[in-house]
């Protein structure tokens, strides 16, 4: 069968009119009046509506059948503004089926009420929705842009490895047996990490990689346990030079994939008013609720004072009503996933300060609290007490979900920040040494440096976190180039020589050679794509996604493998 298809179904416009059109699709949404027939013919570019004026001189047709269908294009009497090729339709004079379709399983369109994992079990009917097929082109332009404005500024594409050696660092790992080293190991690379660093080492100067990463962590609306990185890496830079650089990237990103103009430079806030004011390390911006210290309290009621426990809060406006018993209860047992009991709250009505917390304010106190909170009448003011980051953390949590649940975010509106001065380590409770923040090859800023002898915690990085409508969309740092300082850095973490050598020895050694003074960025594809396409569901920018539970409907991967393949490998499996 010679397929003579000469145009296609969304391009086609009012110059068309009086054609004549081979054109190819599926047939969707075919709609009998009187004696014509209307088939709604789609194609990767768009949908026409084709007309058979005499139904009984073509083949019988339904939905999602393959197509071509030669005719004539003629104006519409009644224009579908909706459409971009509401002005015209093709009137049929051949049709012939190509291929036949059984009944999908659930409508093809873009408002879909299947569930999403029979959605996900027939992906490829899945993709035939508009709506995925767009998301699709978004993140294909975004990579479009990226490639061309690296390339102008100078970076070269090298791929590197997928299968690395297992690193204990991270999250868990995805492991690959040999055939060849019967119980020796793989492990699929999280990131390319060491590899850019040792292309730097190499000379390479900027790098650039689209790369697939492999991480076994649990999952959530905006983790994959494969996804994609824009991956940089570039030497001779300071931190501004930078993210300045990647600047230009996110606005061309930006332009590029979704018609937006970004204005830069972009905010750089410190982490400790990321955390401080927003609750997070990841800030949404774009509505207020900012958090505020009330350490006055401490000391009253069940606010004891205690070293480092902390009282923050912040104001909910027209607060008062919105905050039903019920309302709170359900928000208290949020509170417990942060360590504290409960959050408490204060309402201003008819003038006064109402809550269980105010029996325990003198007059004065209330009047003080009302003044510094700038509470209206009808607002609410929601403190939390405990140890200041999880108390800063749970009333962030709390506000993004206020934010989200009350409608405060505007839509179409994209806002973007650097997060930046980030602690070097942290301590995590009942464990020796600190531990990295980002990674051990994060460079401490110089001038704290000294304080890696007195107080590791107080260590500042250059490490910065791009942050877009509250989500991480990105994050790099400034390598240690100095093996002194490395050491160090070890030292703190309690690793000795022995077993810094032992993990990391391939790598390090390669810093007794000569390294040029680097730092690098990686950029979440699937997160950019998201933004971009305005959906909060990371699954709706991949093609072949996995669901929440890491496996995929449509393969059912992973499965269980045949004794003869684990046989080749020297594996068995303890039941
Ligand atoms: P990091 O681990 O912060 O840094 O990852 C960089 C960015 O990748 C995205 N990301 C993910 N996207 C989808 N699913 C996941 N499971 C997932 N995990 C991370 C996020 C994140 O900001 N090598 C360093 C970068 C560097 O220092 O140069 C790294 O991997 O958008």
């Amino acid at each position: 069968m010679k397929i003579t298809r000469n145009a296609y179904c969304g391009n086609l416009r009012l110059e068309d009119v009086d054609k004549e059109v081979a054109l190819c699709g599926f047939a969707r949404t075919i709609r009998k009046l009187g004696s014509i027939a209307f088939i709604d013919l789609v194609d990767a570019t768009g949908t026409v509506q084709i007309i058979e004026e005499d139904p009984s001189l073509f083949p019988d047709v339904r939905n999602e059948y393959v197509l071509m269908v030669e005719g004539k294009v003629r104006k519409k009497k009644d224009p579908n503004p909706k459409l971009l090729t509401g002005a015209i339709e093709v009137v049929a004079s051949k049709i012939t089926v190509l291929s036949k379709a059984e009944n999908p399983p659930f409508i093809i369109a873009d408002k879909s009420d299947a569930l999403e994992e029979t959605r996900l079990a027939y992906r490829y009917l899945d993709l035939r929705r508009p709506v995925l097929q767009k998301n699709l082109r978004t993140r294909a332009k975004i990579l479009t842009a990226t490639r061309k404005y690296l390339e102008e500024h100078g970076f070269l594409e090298v791929e590197t490895p997928y299968m690395g050696l297992s690193s204990p660092e991270g999250a868990t790992e995805y492991l690959v047996p040999s055939r060849v080293h019967p119980g020796a190991f793989y492990a699929l690379d999280q990131s390319p990490q060491q590899y850019k660093q040792l292309l730097m080492i190499a000379g390479l100067e900027r790098y650039y990689q689209i790369a697939r990463c492999f991480r076994d962590e649990d999952l959530r609306a905006d983790r994959q346990p494969e996804f994609t990185q824009i991956d940089m890496e570039m030497s001779y830079l300071d931190q501004e030079e930078i993210l300045t650089l990647m600047e230009g990237l996110l606005a061309a990103i930006f332009k590029e994939a979704g018609g937006i103009e970004i204005k830069t430079p972009l905010r750089r806030m410190p982490y400790a008013e990321a955390v401080g004011r927003y609750g997070s390390d990841k800030p949404d911006t774009r509505y207020g609720m900012l958090l505020e210290g009330y350490d006055e309290l401490l000391g009253k009621g069940f606010m004891n004072k205690e070293e480092g426990k902390a009282v923050r809060g912040f104001v909910l406006e027209g607060g008062a009503a919105m905050l039903s018993r019920k309302k709170q209860d359900e928000l208290n047992l949020e509170a417990q996933k942060f360590g504290f009991r409960s959050y408490v709250y204060l309402r201003l009505e008819n003038g006064t300060l109402l809550g269980s917390f105010v029996k325990f304010l003198s007059e004065e106190e209330q009047a003080a609290l009302i003044k510094k909170a700038g509470l209206k009448e009808g607002d609410a003011l929601i403190l939390a007490y405990g140890d200041y980051e999880p108390v800063c953390f749970g009333l962030g949590a709390l506000r993004t979900k206020l934010a989200s649940e009350l409608g405060l975010v505007k839509p179409d509106t994209y806002d973007l920040l650097w997060v930046v001065d980030f602690p070097m380590f942290e301590k995590r409770e009942g464990e020796d040494g600190y531990k990295a923040l980002h990674h051990p090859f994060t460079r401490p800023r110089d001038e704290d440096l000294p304080l890696l002898d007195t107080d590791p915690t107080k260590v500042l990085s250059y490490a910065y976190d791009i942050i877009i409508n509250g989500y991480e969309a990105g994050g790099g740092t400034l390598r240690i180039y100095d093996h002194d300082i490395q050491e160090k850095i070890f030292e703190v973490m309690g690793l000795s020589a022995e077993e810094a050598e032992k993990k990391f020895g391939w790598f390090l050694g390669a810093f007794r050679y000569g390294v040029p003074p680097h730092g690098g960025i990686a950029l979440g594809l699937e997160r950019l794509s998201m933004i971009l396409c305005g959906t909060s569901n990371i699954r709706d920018v991949l093609a072949f996604p996995k669901n929440l539970q890491a496996t995929d409907p449509m393969t059912k991967a992973p499965q269980k493998v045949d004794q003869s393949q684990l046989d080749l490998l020297g594996l068995s499996i303890k039941e």
